[in-house]
């Protein structure tokens, strides 16, 4: 994993910071029920909107950061977020998503996840990732497993205007320094 500034490049990978000539796709994506899933609800985003947000750094900042995911044959798939979780500055949560369907099941769900987690552990002073999922979500759950998440409780969480019965995932700092998905795959 490489890390300059504003990518984090993978074997397969680039996480990019979000670009205004991002905005008009992840627009789109964020309104088309295939991009999303069964178990993700749109987020329905407004172009003007993001723009003003982007511009205004609500999507990058200390706090929270908003990724682009690209193949390294320069074709953007999905996107990937975290933001820092109320009153605990060292957790955060992160939401994935591989919008284009033809791209699912090919590892690059738990790749984009996995080196973004090596990021915030080695070089943000993160200890805890915190993940939400719907209870059927079973890629997702089969990605957190790979990931060496620990299913903390069962929860009802709020997505867009739906209440979801979900189910609780995290990662702690002492997990991540011994799993070996993190210490011996480190292209
Ligand atoms: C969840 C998501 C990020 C996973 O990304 P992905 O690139 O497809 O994930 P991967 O290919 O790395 O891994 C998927 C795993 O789920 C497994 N899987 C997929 N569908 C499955 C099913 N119906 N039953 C059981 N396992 C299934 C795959 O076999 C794979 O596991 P394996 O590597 O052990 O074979 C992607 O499906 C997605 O973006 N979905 C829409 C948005 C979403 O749900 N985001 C998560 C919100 S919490």
């Amino acid at each position: 994993m490489t890390f300059y500034g504003n990518c984090i490049f993978t074997s397969r990978l680039c996480l990019k910071k979000l670009a205004v000539n991002d905005l008009e796709l992840l627009a789109e994506w964020s309104h088309a029920l295939e991009a999303n899933g069964l178990y993700l609800s749109p987020e329905n985003l407004d172009i003007g909107h993001l723009t003003h947000q982007l511009k205004s750094g609500a999507l990058w900042n200390d706090k929270e950061k908003r990724f682009m995911v690209w193949l390294k044959t320069n074709t953007p798939i999905g996107s990937i977020r975290y933001w820092t979780v109320s009153g605990q500055f060292n957790s955060v949560i992160i939401s994935v998503k591989i919008a284009r369907e033809s791209e699912r099941n090919k590892g690059y769900g738990t790749e984009a996840q996995k080196f973004l987690i090596k990021h915030l552990m080695e070089n943000e002073n993160i200890r805890q990732v915190q993940m939400y999922t719907d209870i059927n979500n079973i890629p997702q759950q089969r990605c957190l497993a790979k990931l060496g998440f620990e299913m903390q409780e069962a929860v009802q969480y709020q997505d867009q205007n739906i209440m979801r019965n979900g189910l609780l995932f995290t990662l702690s700092g002492q997990t991540f320094a011994r799993h070996p998905i993190y210490r011996y795959h480190n292209e």
